[in-house]
């Protein structure tokens, strides 16, 4: 595949969509064709399946549910947009992806974190991303700009410390494949930082083609 697979992750209320929004304009000055989209959803199938995932009358809905639908919704997303996208030779700007089913799901759910992402390594036939972006902010920052929470949002500060923990020791794992950003830092530095560090990857990409 030719393309280029990035994805932000990061707590609730970071700033991702506003650094995804920077970053595709930057890229698509330089001529790139970028595709953006989000987890969960992207395909009509997925929007479905994320409106019953958030919705609060699924409060109550079994972990294994909720795993299920996530890598449900993700392997339709890969199948028909993400992939497809890649071959075409385009950047991919993606909202969240596998690392969130990971941290919420196989941390803060507890279903443990491997088989969280064995079954999305399935659902997507092994499809990992090039480049992560965590916006990293503490979940007591991050949950204060919203007034209506979604059913994820409305779960307790302490679910929420276990997703950024398990974000964060994700990107430790595999630095090369990460960039942890401090979400309270200026928003122009932090889309100057993260313009650097894809332009670089790309580059890097490029020379092994
Ligand atoms: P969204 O409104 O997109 O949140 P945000 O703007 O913070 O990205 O809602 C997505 C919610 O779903 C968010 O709380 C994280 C959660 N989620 C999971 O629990 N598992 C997953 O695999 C994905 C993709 C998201």
């Amino acid at each position: 595949m030719s393309g280029f697979f990035i994805v932000f992750e990061g707590g609730e209320g970071a700033g991702k969509s506003t650094q995804e929004r920077h970053l595709a304009s930057s890229l698509r000055e330089q001529g790139l064709e970028i595709v953006r989209t989000r987890e969960p959803g992207g395909t009509p199938a997925a929007e479905e399946i994320r409106r019953i995932v958030l919705s609060t009358d699924s409060a109550g809905m079994d972990p294994r549910t909720e795993a299920l639908l996530f890598a449900a919704a993700r392997s339709d997303h890969v199948a028909r947009i993400i992939r497809p996208a890649l071959e075409r030779g385009c950047v991919v700007i993606c909202d969240r992806y596998l690392d969130s089913s990971v941290a919420y799901q196989g941390h803060a759910r507890g279903l443990g974190a491997e088989r969280v992402r064995d079954l999305s390594l399935w659902a997507t036939q092994g499809l990992v991303p090039d480049l992560t972006i965590v916006l990293d902010l503490d979940p007591a920052d991050g949950l204060a700009r919203f007034a209506e929470r979604d059913r994820m949002e409305s779960e307790p500060l302490e679910y929420h410390r276990q997703v950024r923990a398990a974000f964060l020791a994700l990107a430790e794992q595999a630095p090369e494949r990460y960039l942890v950003l401090d979400a309270r830092d200026d928003e122009e530095r932090i889309a100057s930082t993260i313009l650097e560090r894809v332009v670089a990857a790309l580059a890097e990409q490029e020379s092994h083609a």
